[in-house]
């Protein structure tokens, strides 16, 4: 019989070895590039990959309103104890504040149900498991293009996806023309899949007018809403940012909105998220919520507290409030001035990302730009330039600091040219 360091030593693969089997998985297509990022020695890189915020200097900031929210949670708690499966009833109602306004809340009362989750993905997960749980034949639908991690989370579910035309690469717009036509080939108990604001990754949203015909479209057919809202206050502001998702919830019986507060509240590692669940009774949001417990309980059990426990100190304290807005405008303002900046800076070196120029680049809302850019000018960027993107052509505006923007915009031109 061999010892245990015999086994710790032995080179050769015994039959017994399970693991070795395992295929490796390739990096993710995101956060594999913060990977590379990181272990890349080279003076002056630049992280355009992650959809992470940045300050001018670089740094994703603890906000000012976090910190001192912490501070009053340290002082303030007094259990570590397990929260309830679908998180704690003050941070429902904050999101609930900040998702709906309180009008729109009172007017829904329990027809709308939280559930907290680990950050947005988490509430993906959760999201995709209800669908599936409770209509095993629905498809999902997913625009072309979208978060990269959207089809692998709903696959993880069980779900299967189909694709709806959505963004038209010729005109750096929305097809919508396209998106509706492929959207009325859903049937009848399928989901469908948006992004509330800032989408990503292209940056680009529909217009309020066609918020209101996409909401018409899904208030007449048997197809759940299903909404991913992970930058609100990223794009236009708080409430703008939530227009589309408030225009489906006023036209629509039932709807699921994914939240993830890492972005507004710079949050990202606390994973703090919720799924909002509106139905057409409050009979109908009890039980659908219990069937989204019975999933929680089966992946995680229960929520993390300490990033909901940090949005609800926020929410509930207007003078923390007022704060966190100030730092979310400064943030949005940054995001917005880069976008100009580099849309300029293109411009003045005669690098056109379009046939139409650059001007798309400051249209677009959010962190992301689709610039255009192959692959292989993406490997140029990285190879020559250390400047990380995603290989869709995907850039983190965000990522762009004032005294890297001469370089990225040189890169991108030297990329162009010879990529
Ligand atoms: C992104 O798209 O970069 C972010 O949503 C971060 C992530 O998890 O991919």
């Amino acid at each position: 019989m061999p010892g245990p360091t015999d086994l710790l030593n032995a080179t050769r693969r015994t039959n017994l070895a399970m693991l070795a089997d395992v295929q490796p998985a390739p990096p993710d297509p995101i956060l594999g590039l913060t990977e590379a990022y990181r272990a890349d020695p080279r003076e002056g890189k630049v992280n355009l990959g992650v959809g992470v915020y940045c300050d001018e200097h670089g740094k994703t900031p603890v906000l000012d309103a976090v910190r001192q929210a912490e501070r009053v949670l340290a002082e303030t708690q007094t259990t570590k104890s397990y929260l309830p499966i679908d998180g704690d009833p003050g941070y429902h109602q904050a999101v609930r504040d900040l998702l709906l306004g309180p009008e729109r809340d009172a007017q829904l009362g329990d027809r709308v149900r939280v559930c907290a989750t680990p950050g947005g993905t988490g509430g993906l997960r959760v999201a995709g498991d209800l669908i599936h749980a409770a209509f095993p034949d629905a498809k999902l639908w997913l625009s072309t293009p979208t978060w990269p991690n959207h089809p692998a989370v709903f696959a993880a579910a069980g779900l299967t996806t189909r694709n709806y035309r959505y963004f038209d690469a010729g005109s750096n717009a929305l097809d919508f023309d396209g998106m509706m036509a492929d959207l009325e080939q859903a049937a009848d108990g399928d989901a469908i899949l948006l992004h509330g604001c800032c989408h990503n990754p292209t940056g680009v949203d529909p217009s309020p007018d066609q918020w209101a015909a996409i909401a018409a479209f899904l208030a007449n057919r048997r197809v759940l809403p299903v909404i991913d809202l992970a930058y609100q206050g990223f794009g236009t502001g708080l409430d703008d940012d939530a227009a589309g998702v408030h225009a489906v919830l006023d036209a629509c019986p039932d709807a699921l909105v994914v939240c993830s507060y890492s972005k507004n509240f710079s949050l990202y590692r606390e994973r703090a998220g919720a799924v909002v669940l509106m139905a057409e009774s409050a009979d109908a949001a009890r039980d659908a919520m219990s069937r989204m417990k019975q999933g929680v309980r089966r992946i995680y059990s229960n929520p993390p507290a300490h990033g909901g426990d940090i949005v609800r100190t926020i929410l509930k304290t207007p003078a923390l409030r007022d704060q966190w807005t100030a730092e979310l405008d400064a943030m949005r303002s940054r995001i917005n001035d880069t976008r100009a900046g580099l849309t300029r800076g293109l411009d003045e070196r005669g690098v056109a990302l379009s046939p139409d120029g650059n001007a798309f680049i400051d249209r677009q809302s959010g962190m992301f730009t689709l610039t255009g850019l192959t692959k292989d000018q993406v490997r140029a960027l990285r190879e020559r330039h250390a400047i990380y993107a995603v290989d869709s052509g995907r850039i983190n505006v965000a990522g762009i600091t004032p005294d890297r923007l001469d370089a990225v915009c040189e890169a991108i031109g030297d990329a162009v040219g010879n990529g």
